[in-house]
């Protein structure tokens, strides 16, 4: 089995650690870092319950190898609060009521970042579409899209 060293900044507190090439961004947040706020749901790569953004990008942070993120940036759903002052996104789906059990909801908030931060938040279809990819078992998306579109505006 290899290894190898790898450098990432990680809500913006950079990280030096050595990984075993196996390892997946999933694994080292909650595993090594202690972040367990991304969940693993499938581990597969069809739940979405595991997103992050790396360097602003979506990614199913399960089918993403650590060893391959030198330099890069990940925010996870611990870094989006600033203080007390939540992100605009989690006061939205507190305000919408956007959530039952709550376990989808850390990847379900980070993938609507990136869809906003993408542009693709025309109409709820829209947004429903390239939100596809992050599954809620209660059912809340009526509710988790109109937070993703009251905080795009
Ligand atoms: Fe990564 Fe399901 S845990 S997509």
């Amino acid at each position: 089995v290899r290894s190898g060293q790898v450098s990432l900044t990680v809500n913006g507190t950079r990280r030096t650690v050595t990984v075993d090439n196996r390892t997946s961004l999933l694994d080292l947040l909650r595993e090594e870092f202690g972040l367990t706020g991304s969940k693993k749901g499938c581990n597969a790569g069809a739940c979405g319950a595991c997103t992050v953004l790396v360097d602003g990008r979506r990614v199913n942070s399960c089918l993403t190898l650590a060893v391959r993120l030198e330099g890069t940036e990940v925010t996870t759903i611990e870094g989006l609060a600033d203080g007390d002052q939540l992100h605009p996104l989690q006061q939205a789906f507190i305000d919408e009521d956007a959530f039952q059990c709550g376990y989808c909801t850390p990847g379900q908030i980070l993938s609507g970042i990136g869809c906003i931060q993408e542009g693709h938040t025309g109409s709820p279809e829209e947004i429903r579409e390239w939100m596809s990819g992050n599954i809620c078992r209660c059912g809340c998306y009526v509710k988790i899209v109109r937070a993703v579109e009251q905080t795009a505006g």
